[in-house]
């Protein structure tokens, strides 16, 4: 999304009952590797259920741009033609990878072991995420990096043909670091091994072996993991069916929730258990949700979730350890527990200070704007649940997820919640406010 675009102010207000058998947009990890890996690979991967979100849409440019071919039929499948690893050709622009902070990191790993140059921007709130945690291990390959102050985009990646393997131990739990260390392993001669002290979402593992890369997983004594592969590798091609987003089907999850008499069914969710830490907090809050149809597809797991709104929601302590495994729906989250009996505290938010907005500060100032009961404490997150007062407008800072989530919080509040701008939902979910204003959630455009 373009920062000089005109904002698009959205209200939402309490709905009733909502129901619905829906289908959320394709999971956004999972989306961006397949275009990836698909232009790495020797051959023509398909890849069926794609997120044609904005951040996606960016990766399938930055692919082209780097030589592989990218083709999207009339019927929403795509086809990607990929150059072989080793074989990138320097783009002859300017890589804007628009909102995504996983586009960028996991590019960046990709061409730090090309013998290429390659510049990368993004949109306002891109241009202020950390780019050090990548520029650093990636420059112990040989790769050189141009940031601006602090590590901030516009960056200039200058890639090696003499990469050297690298060990690397993360000093943040971050799938987005450890891929993009992983990735430039790929072209390295030598094994490239991740430590990580605590588990991150697994997909660029799953997929790699998928596309025929032997990677190792060691599981450590402190619960850790330890991930190697020796490179140089080939991959081949190999179809993708891309699950739904268990971070795009928190939004609907929490909805039915909080609104009595609800009852909504959400298809093909990928269950990827180092996914599915909301799901756990949310029946540990009482709500009753059931997993149904699960099997597995391309590496992963994957099922129907029933979800109600028959049990009121109570406070709970969300553990530190389970953040990495629903590190994107905190802002949701928190709308859950303002509409919980008694208090919910989510330990060691500390990461979401470096996402699409500083997501802490935005979710405390969106939950004051409407009058929940919330403190912070070091890093966790307070918040005392009851009846929603509503009435606020809440800046979004560019970040899709704190659009999402107070528009939640108005589904089932005492007067409508506004949120200042609409727009950036279309970087995950597109057909967000349709798809929820056909379960019955209501929403007005300000002009
Ligand atoms: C992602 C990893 C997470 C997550 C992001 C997607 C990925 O980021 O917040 O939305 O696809 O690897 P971090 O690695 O910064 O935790």
């Amino acid at each position: 999304m373009s920062s000089s675009q005109t904002k698009r102010p959205l209200s939402s207000a309490k709905a009733g009952p909502l129901s619905g058998d829906i289908r959320v947009p394709g999971d956004k990890s999972i989306s961006h590797r397949s275009l990836m890996f698909g232009g790495l690979a020797i051959g023509t991967t398909k890849v069926t259920g794609l997120l044609e979100g904005e951040d996606v849409l960016a990766t399938a440019d930055a692919m082209r741009k780097l030589g592989a071919k990218v083709i999207r039929d009339e019927d929403g499948t795509w086809h990607v033609t990929g150059v072989g690893v080793g074989a990138l050709r320097e783009p002859d622009s300017v890589i804007d990878m628009g909102n995504a902070g996983t586009g960028i990191r996991l590019m960046a790993g990709i061409v730090a072991t090309h013998p290429i140059t390659t510049f990368f921007t993004g949109d306002a709130s891109l241009c202020k995420r950390p780019m050090g945690r990548v520029a650093d291990p990636l420059s112990e390959f040989g790769a050189q990096f141009i940031t601006r102050d602090r590590g901030r985009p516009p960056m200039a990646v200058i890639g090696t043909d003499e990469a050297k393997p690298v060990t690397y131990t993360l000093p943040m739990a971050s799938a987005q670091v450890k891929s993009a260390v992983m990735l430039a392993g790929l072209n390295t001669t030598g094994t490239t091994t991740v430590i990580e002290p605590k588990p991150s979402r697994d997909h660029t593992e799953r997929m790699l072996r998928h596309f025929g890369v032997d990677v190792d997983v060691k599981v450590n004594d402190d619960g850790g993991r330890t991930v190697s592969l020796t490179g140089p590798v080939e991959m081949k091609a190999a179809d993708i069916v891309v699950p739904t987003d268990p971070s795009s089907a928190a939004f609907p999850m929490v909805a039915a929730l909080i609104n009595p008499d609800s009852h909504v069914t959400i298809r093909d969710v990928c269950l990827n258990p180092l996914r599915t830490g909301l799901i756990t907090t949310l029946i540990e809050m009482g709500g009753d949700i059931t997993i149904t149809n699960e099997r597995e597809e391309a590496g992963e797991t994957i099922g129907d979730l029933v979800v109600t709104g028959k049990n009121r929601l109570k406070g709970i302590v969300v553990p530190a350890e389970r953040a990495p495994s629903m590190i994107d729906e905190y802002p949701v989250l928190a709308v859950a527990a303002a509409y919980a009996d008694g208090e919910t505290r989510m330990c060691d938010l500390e990461e979401l200070r470096v996402k699409e907005s500083d997501r802490l500060a935005a979710v405390a100032a969106g939950l004051e704007a409407n009058g929940v009961i919330h403190r912070i404490e070091g890093d966790d997150l307070i918040v005392t649940g009851g009846v929603v007062p509503g009435g606020g407008m809440v800046e979004t800072h560019l970040d899709h997820r704190i659009a999402m989530s107070f528009l939640v919080l108005g589904l089932g509040a005492e007067k409508p919640v506004a949120v200042d701008d609409a727009n950036p939902i279309a970087t995950s979910f597109p057909n967000f406010e349709g798809l929820m204003a056909d379960m019955g959630a209501k929403f007005t455009l300000h002009s």
